[in-house]
């Protein structure tokens, strides 16, 4: 029985998407949950910095005595996992939301063509692509930056005439004609899920990483025998910059509003 808290982080509250599979898959697990709006979006920023945020949020993680960490955001987790590993140290199991969904892919998608979609940073790292090949060669990865995408969500844009029309209008792009699979590889992204199931005639599965890494950290758990078997969880909802406007959009992202509190890691206004 460990009741240590499992962290988790994102550049935002997109990464609630994540929080809410895993409180839904275990519910016994208590949260910490990290949401770096002081410097989102992490799409557009170098790797170098991404690194730089993440390590410092991994530290402040741990200060909460995590057992776990889950980087709840595909940017970061393209960027700066080992940073993260090397910072919370051998003890602390680091789930990523990449790596749950390639191992799905290459289990399931053999010689198929895999579209990807995500932020500029993740596409660009070519992190998809590269882990995917390395296990299976005989997978065609086609990968497309779709930006305006997380702000749309996070301004509330989704089923309706502008979302439709955003998504279509990158859905259509060459590069992902034919694919038989199509990864949402941005934590925002699953509330768009059905709006681009319904864009595809022919079956086209869409991956999200939600369900497949709250299976992923119940596996590890186990298996380090690391799971709370009590049920006395209880969570903690931390952004680096609050507004009302994030609060209210916790809705979306978790299905139900949070309380959130403020924590400024980045300055000394009021140590958090
Ligand atoms: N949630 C982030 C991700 O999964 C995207 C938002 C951002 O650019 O910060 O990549």
């Amino acid at each position: 029985m460990d009741k240590r808290p499992i962290g988790i982080f994102d550049s935002g509250i997109g990464g609630l998407t994540v929080a809410n599979a895993i409180r839904k898959k275990l519910p016994n697990e208590s949260l910490v949950y990290f949401g770096d709006t002081a410097h989102m979006p992490y799409g557009d920023k170098s790797p170098e910095l991404i690194r730089h945020y993440s390590a410092r949020i991994a530290h402040y993680l741990m200060t909460f005595n995590c057992k776990m960490i889950v980087i709840a955001c595909n940017t970061a987790s393209s960027h700066a996992y080992s940073t993260v590993a090397a910072v919370v140290g051998p003890d602390i199991p680091v789930v990523n939301v990449i790596d749950p969904v390639v191992d799905y892919v290459v289990k399931h998608h053999n010689k198929d063509k895999v579209g990807v979609i995500g932020t500029k940073g993740t596409i660009e790292s070519r992190v998809y692509p590269r882990r995917i090949q390395k296990a299976d060669k005989s997978i065609k990865v086609a990968s497309l930056a779709t930006p305006l995408l997380a702000p749309m969500i996070e301004e509330g844009f989704v089923n309706n005439m502008i979302s439709r029309t955003v998504i279509h209008s990158y859905l259509d792009k060459t590069a992902l004609r034919g694919i038989d699979a199509l990864i949402l590889g941005c934590t925002h992204y699953p509330l768009i899920r059905k709006e681009v199931a319904s864009y595809y005639k022919n079956p086209v599965e869409i991956l999200d990483s939600t369900l497949l890494v709250a299976e992923e950290v119940e596996q590890l758990l186990t298996e380090k025998a690391m799971l709370n078997d009590a049920s006395s969880s209880s969570h903690r909802f931390m952004v680096s910059d609050y507004t009302e406007a994030f609060e209210k959009s916790t809705r979306l992202f978790f299905k139900e509003k949070l309380e959130l509190t403020e924590s400024r890691i980045w300055d000394n206004r009021s140590l958090g």
